[in-house]
């Protein structure tokens, strides 16, 4: 029932972090991988590693941002593996360059994180929905900050909140098709690249924290309800919204600044106050 033998998954963003983790449960489940990125290096050395493991995967360098790499993803996915059955749009991020505040946000920092996150992210799904034609499964990786305020990434959080929305748009237009749209909104989990920023005992203990189940997450705890959603067991759930945060819903960035906030006299009296 869980077994994706036969299937073909398109995973972006599927090299690393998050991705890397839904690619390799996908491989081990049996569906045939395509893992993009833009940095093919990452991809081939990820790529190899799972083919090691006996996975058949095939590593694509693609922009989410540039439409005409998302119609080459699809069209080499056909090419090689003759069929399209689940998608996952995982990547995704909010680089520290393009957040803060929303009194200060510009228009650029506004434009690249919520077109990555939401306006491609769309894009891809109708690409895949297009050439998904005996159904299939797309899978949106969202954010439990779709659901919560996000002081200093308000507009990473809106686009997460736009792409769980339109989820639900997507799943009601294409299930006619046999098309399935669900989102993941995962909770803090730990990468190479937040490991940059949890690069303490502290923060690290800070996050745990707030975890019900006491642990920060693994890439592996997001994988396995893609793997669910895109296998024949979830085959009468679409437009759900699912959260996967250990039990923890509200986003550790809201307690730490109302924390700080509330710690500073003149934004308390109104001003704006350094955070
Ligand atoms: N980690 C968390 O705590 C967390 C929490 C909630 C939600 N999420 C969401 O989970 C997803 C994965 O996050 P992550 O933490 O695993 O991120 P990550 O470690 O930064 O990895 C992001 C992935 O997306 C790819 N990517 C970024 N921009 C791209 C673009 N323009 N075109 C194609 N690929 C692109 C990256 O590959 P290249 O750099 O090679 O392009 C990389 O494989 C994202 O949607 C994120 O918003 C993460």
């Amino acid at each position: 029932m869980f077994s994706l033998a036969g299937k073909t998954v398109v995973v972006t963003g599927g090299g690393k972090g998050i991705g890397l983790g839904i690619s390799t449960r996908m491989a081990l489940q049996g569906a045939n991988v395509v893992m993009t990125g833009r940095s093919l290096p990452a991809l081939e050395s990820a790529a190899l590693g799972l083919a090691e493991q006996g996975g058949k995967v095939l590593p694509v360098r693609a922009d989410l941002t540039n439409p005409a790499d998302t119609e080459r993803v699809v069209n080499t996915t056909l090419a090689t593996f003759g069929r399209l059955d689940g998608w996952v749009n995982n990547a995704g991020s909010a680089s520290p360059d393009d957040v803060g505040p929303l009194i200060d946000i510009r228009e650029d920092q506004w434009d690249r994180v919520v077109d990555l996150n939401f306006k491609w992210a769309f894009f891809a799904s109708q690409a895949a929905a297009r050439a998904m034609k005996d159904g299939g499964s797309i899978v949106n990786i969202t954010s439990r900050s779709a659901s919560y305020a996000n002081p200093r990434t308000g507009h990473y959080g809106a686009a997460k909140a736009a792409m769980e929305n339109l989820t639900l748009t997507m799943a009601a237009e294409w299930g006619h098709l046999g098309i399935r749209v669900n989102a993941v909104a995962p909770g803090v989990v730990l990468t190479e690249e937040l490991a940059k920023t949890l690069n303490t005992e502290e923060r690290l203990r800070k996050q745990i924290e707030m975890v019900p189940l006491q642990r920060i997450g693994r890439p592996d705890d997001i994988a396995g309800l893609c793997v669910y959603l895109v296998s024949d067991a979830s085959s009468w759930t679409s437009g759900a919204l699912i959260p996967v945060h250990g039990g923890s819903p509200i986003p550790f960035g809201y307690i730490s600044y109302m924390r700080k906030a509330n710690r500073q006299d003149n934004v308390k009296h109104g001003g704006r106050g350094e955070i």
